[in-house]
This record gives structure tokens, C-alpha cells and sequence, in this order.
């Protein structure tokens, strides 16, 4: 069961949220119904986050959102988020952060707080739950505002769409096989009004997409290379090629390791736990096109999902093997566990043939970037100034923090090798995460291009406020924010 977030008037009996702001001093302002003493007997101080019950007929819940005049939209998701699971057990709630508020848009605020909702609500369906979340309805006001109903409505499909992340990174590796994946996402694009094309093995083959093919060979469940598209016109279906050539083109490529062992370079058990996460690039980009149709960016955005497992079976691929990539480069595989870029090499290839303004790819790539940047920072590539100030800024409207890493070019000596155009691992212990960069760059020719390595972002090892223990749905909403700067006026 989910969610339902609406505008319209919270049920009798339902619970209610009311923001606490601090003065200029820091010093808390005490709300209407809730005394100083109370606050202080408790400790709330009206932090950002910060949350109070109050029992009563109707349950208060009280959560600090700090100064009024400088409030933002990710305060207001994790402000969100943090009364929701406060009212863990209540059935309705009615949440209004917006009194009191006058910077913040409107529209992007009521957003922020449905996806505070939905985030902070989500538990993974595969298993029934000891302590499910009761809530059911949630009212987000204040009720009748115009912007108020556009952001519910653009909040709930990203909500949705973050849930949808989330889902597929959860599911065990035996319930979401290359063939399920795309089984999955075929529904998706009919319920959701997305064209899918579905590659199979054989088909695969013959469009020479040695890196998916080389990757897939270890184990039995063959893989799939699916293509999404959407465009504004073709919604009507009457688009001709002429007036889709007239629209921005924006690409995406998702790394779809269903499950990553490593291959004959193999995994320690520990290091493999978590690796059914290893198509989180996939399932984010999936997850984008469920929302366009809600979004209605006026641009066209294809999507490419290299989807296969990374297993070390009789066929598997042997250190020393020399592959072919869709575009023709050759590259020496001397660590099956580098798998990612071999998969992606082929998506980047098959991406930029189609001539796109730019092309972003995600990927669960090198634990090097965990290293480097922890588990809340994605690590950011590229080769375009532009683009990559036009991602950065998506990245800050969806509060999904990035930090720019080079794509030293002094480097790419480290992955020259003797029997190919490159190699697939750099030098042990230098670099890993732009060596890998380094590598997809070789796939991407001269099209401005971003690449996200959410290694360390697609995963969440504790539970907070936006959401349980596993996968994050990192990058969903970055991409919504950059289709619409993608979007023609
Ligand atoms: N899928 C892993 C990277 C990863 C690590 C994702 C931790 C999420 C959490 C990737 O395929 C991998 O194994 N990378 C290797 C590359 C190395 C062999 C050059 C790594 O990071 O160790
Ligand atoms: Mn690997
Ligand atoms: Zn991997």
C-alpha cells in the first residue's frame, strides 16, 4: 500500500504538522498550542529535522525548520520526511510548512514535501513488514493554491519514480534478471507512455555489442540492451521525423549489472553482499522516463539500460581477453570485476550515434569514488563545460549533492595496453574512478558528455529520514531537473 498526497481538505481526526522556526538569535519562536516549558522540558529546539509529539485527540507533531527567512526546499523534503515518520502510526496527516514561508516557490516546496512523504514512507514490498508505515492519506496544504496542486502532482511522479529506483535496487538478483528487468520496464512504458525497444541476446550480437556480450558470457541469464524514448510530439504519434529533429535530443545510459560478483577476478563474499545494487545507473534511468509524461520537458530524451550479470561461469571472460566495442575500439580485460565500463562502452557507442546534445550516463562504477567521496556526494565527470554546469545546477534544484572530479588526460596513459586501444583497469591504487572515466570518455566521441558515478550514492547503509537501509533511487531527480532544463520554451 501507498501514499495518497492530496490538496483537498485533511480528513476529521487527522494528524497534523506544523512548522517551529528559530529567531535571528537561534533562539526558538514558540508556536500557537505549544508553550515554551513543553519545548524545553523535551529538548526541542526547533532544528531543521528536528520533531515534537504532542498526544492529544488529534496528534501535533511539531518539526523545526530553522530560521523562516532562509528555509529551503531540501529542508523542507527532510522536514517532511522526519514528521512522517514521527507519525509512523497514524493513518492521515495533514501537513502545511508553507505558512509562515514567503522565499521559497511554492510549486517546488510542495514537491520537496511529497517527496519527503513518499521517501520517508517507502518500505521495500518483498517482505511484509513488522512496523508498517499505517499512513495512507496525506493532505499537503494550504488546500486550493494552484502551485500548490502542480508540485503534489510533479512530486508525486518523482516520488513514485525514486520508489521505483529503490524497488528494483532492493529486489534479490534471481527476482530481477536482465530478462525481468526488461519485462518490467516493457509494462512500465505502456502503463507510463514511453516507447521501449528490447534487445535480446542475438540481436545484441549482431549489433557487435561486445562489451554487454563479453560481460554476459560468464553467466546463464543472457542480457538485454533496452532503448526508452520520449518525445513531446510523439505523444501523439503523429510526429514526423522532421519536427523531432527541430527538439533538443538529451541521452541517458544506465549500468545494469544485475548482480556483479566480479567474474573470475572474484569478489571477496563480503564484497559481494550488496552487489544485487550494481543496476542502480539502470534502473534511475528507467525510472526518469516514468515521470516524462507527468513532466512534459518539450525535448526528447532517449534512454539506453545495458543490463547483465557479472558471473564467473565455464565461459566466462579470462583476464588477458581482448573485446570489441560497438564503436570498434578494442579494449584487454585484465580485471573481470572492472565490468561496468565494458557494459557502458557499448550504451555510450549506440548514445551518441543518435547525435544528442549531450548524453549522461549513471553508474555504480568504482569503489574508489566511495572512497573519495563517501556515500553522500556523487562523483561527477566530464568533457563539457556547459553541460557540466548545466548538470551541476540539476543536481542542486534536486538537492543531490555532486562534486566534480578531472578527467585527467596525463592519465589516460594508464590504461594504454599492449594487445588493444586500452585496457580496462588503470594503476593499482592510483585513480581508480578516473580511470574509469577516462575509459568511457573513449565512447563518446565529441558530444558533450556527463558521467555519475553513484558507487557510493545508490546504496544507503542506515536508514534516516528519506528512507530505509538499501537503495537511494540516487540521481532520479537530478535527471527530472535536467530534462526540464533541457526543455525548449
Ligand atoms: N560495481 C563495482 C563498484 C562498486 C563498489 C559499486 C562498491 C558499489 C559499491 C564495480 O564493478 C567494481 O567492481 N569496480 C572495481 C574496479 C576495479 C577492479 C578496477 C572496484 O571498484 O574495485
Ligand atoms: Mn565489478
Ligand atoms: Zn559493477
Amino acid at each position: 500500500m501507498t501514499v495518497t498526497v492530496s490538496n483537498s481538505e485533511a480528513s476529521r481526526g487527522a494528524a497534523t504538522v506544523t512548522p517551529v522556526f528559530t529567531d535571528k538569535t537561534g533562539a526558538v519562536i514558540a508556536p500557537t498550542g505549544l508553550s515554551a516549558a513543553v519545548m524545553a522540558k523535551r529538548g526541542f529546539l526547533g532544528k531543521p529535522g528536528q520533531t515534537l509529539v504532542v498526544p492529544g485527540p488529534t496528534t501535533r507533531i511539531f518539526v523545526g525548520l530553522g530560521d523562516a527567512s532562509s528555509v529551503t526546499t531540501d529542508q523542507l523534503r527532510g522536514a517532511s520526511g522526519a514528521a512522517c515518520r514521527a507519525a509512523w502510526n497514524e493513518s492521515a496527516l495533514s501537513i502545511d510548512l508553507l505558512d509562515g514561508l514567503k522565499k521559497v516557490d511554492k510549486q517546488a516546496a510542495a514537491q520537496a514535501i511529497v517527496e519527503g512523504v513518499m521517501c520517508s514512507t517507502y518500505q521495500y514490498s518483498g517482505k511484509p513488514q513488522p512496523n508498517r508505515c499505517a499512513l495512507t492519506e496525506v493532505s499537503v496544504g494550504p488546500v486550493g493554491v494552484r502551485a500548490v496542486r502542480e508540485g503534489i502532482r510533479l512530486g508525486t511522479a518523482s516520488g513514485e519514480a525514486i520508489v521505483l529506483a529503490r524497488e528494483l535496487v532492493n529486489l534479490p538478483a534471481a527476482d530481477l534478471t536482465p530478462a525481468k528487468f526488461a519485462d518490467r520496464a516493457i509494462a512500465l512504458a505502456v502503463e507510463k507512455g514511453f516507447s521501449i525497444e528490447v534487445w535480446d541476446e542475438d540481436r545484441c550480437r549482431t549489433e557487435r555489442l561486445g562489451g554487454l556480450l563479453g560481460v554476459a558470457q560468464g553467466g546463464l541469464e543472457p542480457p538485454r540492451l533496452l532503448r526508452f524514448e520520449w518525445s513531446p510530439t510523439s505523444v501523439g504519434a503523429t510526429a514526423t521525423k522532421k519536427e523531432k529533429a527541430a527538439l533538443p535530443l538529451l541521452a541517458v545510459v544506465g549500468k545494469g549489472i544485475t548482480f556483479d560478483s566480479g567474474g573470475l577476478s572474484l569478489k571477496t563474499g563480503e564484497g559481494m553482499m550488496t552487489m544485487k545494487q550494481d543496476m542502480a545507473g539502470a534502473a534511475a534511468t528507467l525510472a526518469l522516463f516514468t515521470t516524462l509524461a507527468e513532466l512534459k520537458p518539450n525535448c526528447r530524451v532517449i534512454g539506453f539500460a545495458c543490463l547483465s550479470e557479472n558471473l564467473p561461469g565455464e565461459r566466462a571472460t579470462k583476464p588477458g581477453d581482448v573485446h570489441r566495442a560497438r564503436n570498434g575500439k578494442t579494449f584487454e580485460i585484465l580485471n573481470t570485476d572492472a565490468e561496468g565500463r565494458l557494459v557502458l562502452a557499448d550504451g555510450l557507442s549506440l548514445a551518441v550515434e543518435e547525435k544528442p546534445d549531450a548524453v549522461i550516463n549513471l553508474a555504480t562504477l568504482t569503489g574508489a569514488i566511495v572512497t573519495a567521496l563517501g556515500k553522500e556526494i556523487t562523483g561527477l565527470f566530464s568533457n563539457h563545460e556547459g553541460f557540466t554546469a548545466q548538470v551541476k545546477a540539476a543536481s542542486k534544484l534536486a538537492g543531490e549533492p555532486m562534486w566534480e572530479m578531472p578527467v585527467y588526460a596525463p592519465y589516460r596513459k594508464h590504461i594504454d595496453s599492449e594487445v588493444a586501444d586500452m585496457k580496462n583497469i588503470g594503476l593499482p591504487g592510483q585513480a581508480g574512478s578516473i580511470a574509469a572515466a577516462l575509459f568511457l570518455k573513449e565512447f563518446v566521441g565529441s558530444t558533450p558528455w556527463v558521467h555519475l558515478d553513484i558507487a557510493g550514492t545508490a546504496w544507503a547503509d542506515s536508514q534516516s529520514d528519506l528512507g530505509p537501509r538499501g537503495g537511494t533511487g540516487a540521481g532520479v531527480r537530478t535527471l527530472m531537473e535536467l530534462a526540464k532544463a533541457f526543455s525548449r520554451p
